[in-house]
């Protein structure tokens, strides 16, 4: 069974969905440690409800970000982590840490990568592109965390409809219930270890999911 530490910064709904899917089975893992880097995160409170270690590490008290990251990292060696999973996670992880957890990081992203990602597309402002492009799809992706911002390798993706009416508030909704079912589906796939990592022709990585 694998540990895993997950790393949050706000409500914590796909934590919420991870913990639901090891205690119905489906995952075989345990969750170790949950971090928020928020120290008002209700993603910990839902840890603690489930007697899971939740712990807020203070960005200020570190005084930059890879010191920061470097506590963050000292917490998930100390738990044995195996699996980082980032769920609504806001800093920016350092070299360091995506090193040391080479191929070990999952990040979900509520569009479809590569569209409307990147640097500052978090939170609604990434439901508001989609609605200002006038796409007629967004989606979810669950991808390895690489050096870049939402670069990483694609593990899995689905799509949703963007209704003429919707709102960014509304599209949220509809593609984070994508999410619940998505980042667990990623967790199950690495836990039983079949996603095979594939170098394409040395330029992107492929991910193959196995059985
Ligand atoms: C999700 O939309 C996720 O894709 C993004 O941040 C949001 C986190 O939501 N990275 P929650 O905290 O899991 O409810």
């Amino acid at each position: 069974m694998i540990n895993i530490g997950v790393l949050i910064s706000g409500g914590g709904s796909n934590l919420q969905a991870l913990i639901d899917n090891i205690k119905s089975g489906m995952i075989n893992a345990q969750i170790k440690i949950v971090v928020s880097d928020h120290k008002s995160a209700f993603g910990l409170q839902r840890a603690e409800n489930e007697n899971i270690k939740a712990v807020f590490v203070s960005k200020k008290m570190a005084g930059d970000n890879i010191q920061f990251h470097n506590n963050i990292l000292e917490i998930l060696q100390h738990e044995n982590i195996d699996l980082v999973v980032l769920a609504g996670y806001l800093s920016i992880l350092t070299p360091l840490f995506i090193e040391t957890y080479k191929n070990k990081i999952i990040n979900i992203h509520p569009a479809l990568l590569p569209a409307f990602g990147g640097n500052g597309m978090y939170g609604l402002k990434v439901h508001e592109a989609v609605l200002n492009y006038g796409a007629k799809i967004s989606g979810a992706t669950v991808h390895f965390v690489d050096e870049g911002t939402d670069t990483g390798a694609i593990i899995l993706q689905e799509s949703v409809e963007v209704l003429a009416n919707d709102t960014p508030e509304t599209l949220q909704k509809r593609v984070l219930s994508i999410e619940h079912k998505l980042l667990p589906l990623a967790v199950k796939y690495f836990a039983e270890n079949k996603l095979q990592i594939i170098e394409n022709k040395g330029n992107r990585t492929i991910v193959k999911i196995n059985g």
